[in-house]
């Protein structure tokens, strides 16, 4: 190996390290549409938990914010894409069970138990994160209309629940409740 090429490659570990989860997931070839809602003080602290205010996010909108070093996908869903997840039958899921930190661990993956809850279905917040291999997933896309995956082709619904393709599992929902009608804090 020549100089140049050792070189090279010592910036390119650097870079890789520099960047951390970001970086190996942009080299797995995922997209992170990120948007950093975090407060300065906030990221000096260890993240137990963030409060992300969402007034924004129309319906049929998402934000990605990052959450322990990992994406976390917040979506206010339309009447139809809730529409489309509540006509899913239990038996036609690939994983029955809910995944949601705030419920029972064999919590089943209906709709509402995927959301935030009565009164607020229209929200589902997740670990942006493909339980096949760690890839971020695509929001707004797939056969579901939910996420895709382009790692490995993996489609997720309108509730995060795993439909297609190889990934085990719905994604995960955190730890998180609104602290007001505007501001989630996850964690
Ligand atoms: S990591 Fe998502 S399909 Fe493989």
């Amino acid at each position: 190996m020549s100089a140049t090429h050792s070189t090279e490659h010592t910036r390119r570990d650097f870079l890789y390290v520099a960047t951390g989860v970001a970086g190996a997931v942009g080299a797995a070839g995922a997209i992170w549409p990120f948007i950093d809602q975090m407060r300065p003080d906030a990221s000096t602290r260890a993240l137990a938990s963030i409060q992300v205010d969402v007034s924004a996010v129309e319906p049929g909108m998402s934000l990605t914010v990052k959450w322990r070093g990992q994406p976390v996908f917040i979506r206010n869903r339309t009447e139809q894409e809730i529409e489309a997840a509540r006509q899913v039958a239990l038996e036609d899921l690939k994983d029955p069970i809910a995944r949601n930190d705030n419920l029972p661990a064999d919590a089943p993956a209906t709709d509402i138990d995927r959301s935030a809850g009565e009164g607020r279905e229209n929200w589902l917040v997740m670990i942006g994160i493909c339980t096949h291999l760690g890839c971020v997933p695509l929001g707004q896309a797939g056969d579901f209309g939910g996420w895709f995956c382009p790692c490995h082709g993996s489609h997720y619904d309108t509730a995060g629940r795993v439909r297609k393709g190889p990934a085990p599992e719905n994604m995960a929902v955190p730890t998180f409740e609104f602290i007001s009608d505007t501001v989630v804090q996850i964690g």
